[in-house]
C-alpha cells in the first residue's frame, strides 16, 4: 500500500499513515525522505515501534548521536531509575524544563543534531504536548533588507546561557554542559544542505552576537523568535503512546509543553548527528 502524507495546514509538518516503520522498503523509504526534506517534520501515529525498530528507523537518516553512555536511545521522562516519580528540584527534571523553551537540539555542541525522532510510551492525561515551529518559513517572510542583514551575522549558542536564563546554573561536564571554552558559533541564516532553503537558525541557547552588544543582540533574537514561533509556523502534537514523529534540526524549532508532574510521561528519543560538513560550528 502506498503511504499517506496529509500536511498539517501549518508551513510545516505532515502526518504519515499506511505505512509500517517496523518493515520499511527502501522504495518507502525515498519517499519518507522526499517528505522530510518537504514538511521538516513527519509524525507516525499509531507505530508502537521497539526499541531496535525505533533505532534503525533513526539510523535510516544518518549517524546517531549518542547522548548518554554509549545508549543510542534515550528515556524523556519525569521517572527515577527506582520507579518514583522525581522531584521538580532534582537536575533531571531541570534539564527537562529547559526542553520547554524554544530551541534546536544540540546546537550548543560542536556538531549540532541532524535530526531528532521521539516515540510516545506513558503520556499524561492533558499536556506534555510537543510543538514545532518553522524558520525556514519565518525567514521567507522577512522583507529583503531584514534578510540581507542576517545573512551576515553569526550567534554563539550555549547551554550554560540557555540554563542560567531559568535561574539554573549548570558547571561544565555537568547535564549538557559537556565543554569550556568559547561556545559554538553558529550562522544565524542556516542554508540546508539537501534543500539550499535558507532558515533562521536561532533558538533559546542563541544569545550573543559577535559585532553587536548583548542587550541588542538578546532583543533581536527575541523579536526573531517571537515572529518565527507564531501561526501558520507552529504545529502542536498531542501524543498517544505509539506515536513517532522525527523532525530536521537544521531547520526546525521545537519545545515541550507542560504537564502535570504527578503524572507519569515516558518518550523515547534517538538524535541523529549533523553532518560534519554543513552543521560543525564555525569556531569548531
Ligand atoms: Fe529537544
Amino acid at each position: 500500500m502506498a503511504l499517506t502524507i496529509q500536511p498539517t495546514g501549518a508551513t510545516l509538518g505532515a502526518t504519515i499513515t499506511d505505512v509500517d516503520l517496523a518493515a520499511l522498503d527502501d522504495a518507502t523509504w525515498i519517499e519518507i525522505k522526499d517528505a522530510f526534506n518537504e514538511y521538516a517534520l513527519l509524525i507516525f501515529p499509531a507505530q508502537a515501534l521497539s526499541a531496535r525498530a525505533q533505532l534503525a528507523f533513526a539510523k535510516r537518516f544518518g549517524e546517531i548521536e549518542i547522548l548518554n553512555e554509549n545508549m543510542p536511545t534515550i528515556a524523556l521522562t519525569n521517572k527515577g531509575e527506582d520507579g518514583a516519580l522525581l522531584d521538580d528540584d532534582s537536575f533531571r527534571m531541570k534539564l527537562l524544563a529547559g526542553n520547554e523553551g524554544w530551541h534546536t537540539d544540540s546546537s550548543y555542541m560542536p556538531l549540532s543534531a541532524k535530526a531528532s525522532v521521539l516515540s510516545a510510551h506513558v503520556v499524561p492525561s492533558s499536556g506534555g504536548h510537543t510543538e514545532w515551529a518553522d524558520p525556514r518559513a519565518a525567514y521567507d517572510a522577512l522583507d529583503q533588507a531584514m534578510q540581507d542583514r542576517l545573512r551576515d551575522l553569526t550567534a554563539y549558542h550555549s547551554y550554560f546561557y540557555s540554563q542560567a536564563k531559568l535561574g539554573h546554573e549548570v558547571a561544565v561536564g555537568e547535564g549538557y554542559g559537556f565543554f569550556e571554552g568559547e561556545p559554538p558559533l553558529r550562522p544565524l541564516v542556516k542554508v540546508h544542505p539537501e534543500t539550499a532553503r535558507p532558515a533562521l537558525y536561532i533558538g533559546r541557547h542563541a544569545g550573543q552576537i559577535p559585532g553587536m552588544d548583548d542587550d541588542a543582540a538578546e532583543k533581536l533574537l527575541s523579536e526573531l523568535m517571537s515572529f518565527t514561533c507564531q501561526p501558520p509556523r507552529t504545529f502542536m502534537h498531542n501524543w498517544a503512546p505509539g506515536d513517532i514523529a522525527v523532525w530536521d534540526n537544521r531547520c526546525v524549532l521545537h519545545r515541550a509543553r507542560p504537564y502535570d508532574h504527578r503524572e507519569e510521561r515516558v518518550m523515547m528519543h534517538t538524535r541523529i548527528k549533523g553532518d560534519p560538513a554543513t552543521e560543525s560550528a564555525l569556531n569548531a
